[in-house]
């Protein structure tokens, strides 16, 4: 693909970005900008059709591979038959994917209930604090730190960092923030091999006295309406919590009457090997919200699926809530799609993601012990990670995740004599981890060269 045959060359797009796009959305995080042109799999291409093995995904809005056929023909199809329609009006599309994921939700949870449509992650979680509100008539919500559920007002008001807010005058109804079971750099300085959930207990403690802030035990009131949670960190670095941990917590929810709010819009729709990574835990959402990946990209599309109790019509009746593109006939028809594909392909992907996630990991593994400036590595599935560190395997190292990330995006690595780019992501609390998302088709082939170039990155960079 040469610069001619372009619309624009890469120094135009530049030139135009500089001139009239706003900065104010998360390009401009880099300095340097890499321009791609096309894509398919597991790859971006560039404008001299240079492959860019990609393991960001869109932040994991496209699980399923970039230029999904069986997608990309579902949504092709939807043009042609009814592209447009008020969300006035419920339609097929909208009603089959709001069954799949009630369906979906009563098969593992045990749970009847319902779904509603938004259009982003935000969105839908703006959506869920409003449901939980009504229904408990209680603004207060638990949060945790490290997590993340968008930049609207009422988002960042449950997301913990306070960049998100600073500039925007106060925000009343910020969240009480609950420390993540972080084991790596454990906020409690304990160790996971015998800690016996000492966070869990300090959790419950703030219902011990009125006076902790939270909880009136005379008249068994609490403050709070309910817990937002990711079963995973996406942003916040790609943490996994320690496999009894909600389960425990969840107790303590129970027993004050807080409801639990499952965010999977980053870990949902098989990142972790199962449809909702909140499955590997043991515990059940009383709401949950799911976004990214369910359109595999194709078209904005969000959802809030809730028990029902808490969505029943009696409950939250017509215009609670409500957005114009809400439930669009492109971005259902696609979540159908990707739904029918993880019904028809459930017990393949759980098998093969496990496997390779455990695979990719291994790889990882052998990489921390090559490189003192790996502190450590962490997966379940295919929320894979490295915390990149000084060398004394600890200290957090951010410029040198800088660097090792802006280095793939240059394009000018080699696999097998060719020339390509890796495409990686930053997150974590001092942005010094490396997340790793590739798309889940992802090949053993693909996972060596990945390791080879994450390898080629550390050799340059790192000790
Ligand atoms: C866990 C989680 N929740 C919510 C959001 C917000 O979604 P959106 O960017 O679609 O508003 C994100 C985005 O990264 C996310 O990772």
């Amino acid at each position: 693909m040469s610069d001619t045959k372009l619309l624009l060359s890469d120094s135009e797009i530049k030139a135009l970005d500089a001139e009239y796009c706003s900065w104010g959305d998360t390009v401009h995080y880099h300095d340097e900008q890499t321009i791609f042109r096309n894509c398919e799999g597991s790859y971006m291409y560039d404008s001299k059709d240079t492959p860019y093995l990609d393991l960001q995904m869109w932040y994991s809005s496209c699980n399923l591979g970039y230029k999904n056929k069986r997608i990309l023909n579902a949504v092709i199809d939807q043009y042609q038959t009814m592209p447009q329609i008020s969300s006035r009006f419920v339609y097929d599309y909208k009603a089959l994917l709001a069954e799949k994921i009630a369906k979906a939700n009563l098969k593992r949870y045990g749970l009847k209930g319902r779904v509603q449509f938004n259009v982003g992650g935000a969105q839908v979680n703006e959506d869920m604090l409003k449901l939980i509100r009504n229904y408990t008539k209680k603004p207060r919500m638990f949060a945790f730190m490290g997590g993340y559920h968008g930049r609207t007002i009422g988002t960042t008001a449950v997301t913990s960092s306070y960049r998100y807010r600073e500039h925007f005058g106060h925000i009343s109804d910020t969240a009480h923030f609950v420390p993540f079971p972080y084991c790596f750099r454990c906020p409690y300085e304990k160790k996971c091999e015998n800690c016996d959930l000492y966070c869990v207990k300090q959790f419950a403690k703030l219902f011990e006295s009125e006076y902790h802030g939270v909880y009136d035990a005379n008249t068994r009131d609490c403050e709070f309406g309910g817990f937002i949670a990711e079963p995973i960190l996406g942003t916040g670095g790609y943490i996994i919590p320690p496999k009894n941990y909600f389960k425990e917590l969840k107790k303590v929810l129970d027993e004050f009457n807080i409801l639990f709010m499952v965010d999977e819009v980053q870990m949902g729709c098989f990142r972790t090997g199962k449809l909702w990574a909140m499955e590997h835990f043991g515990v059940k959402p009383d709401a949950m919200t799911f976004a990214k990946s369910i359109t595999n990209g194709m078209n904005p599309l969000a959802g809030m699926w809730a028990k029902e109790e808490l969505i029943n019509p009696k409950v939250f009746p017509a215009g609670r809530t409500h957005s114009t593109y809400a439930a669009n006939p492109i971005g259902t028809r696609a979540g159908y799609e990707v739904m029918s594909i993880f019904e028809e392909q459930q017990e393949v992907l759980e098998r093969e993601i496990a496997r390779k996630g455990e695979k990719f990991l291994e790889g990882l593994k052998t990489l921390e012990k090559k490189y003192k400036n790996i502190g450590t590595v962490n997966g379940l599935g295919f929320a894979l990670s490295i915390e990149v560190t000084e060398k004394d395997g600890f200290t957090p190292a951010k410029k040198l995740c800088d660097d090792i990330i802006e280095a793939g995006l240059r394009g000018n690595l080699t696999y097998n004599g060719k020339k390509c780019g890796l495409i990686l992501n930053n997150g974590g609390y001092y942005k010094n981890i490396i997340t790793i998302v590739p798309q889940l088709y992802i090949t053993d082939e693909e996972i060596d060269m990945a390791l080879e170039l994450i390898d080629q990155l550390f050799m340059r960079f790192a000790n």
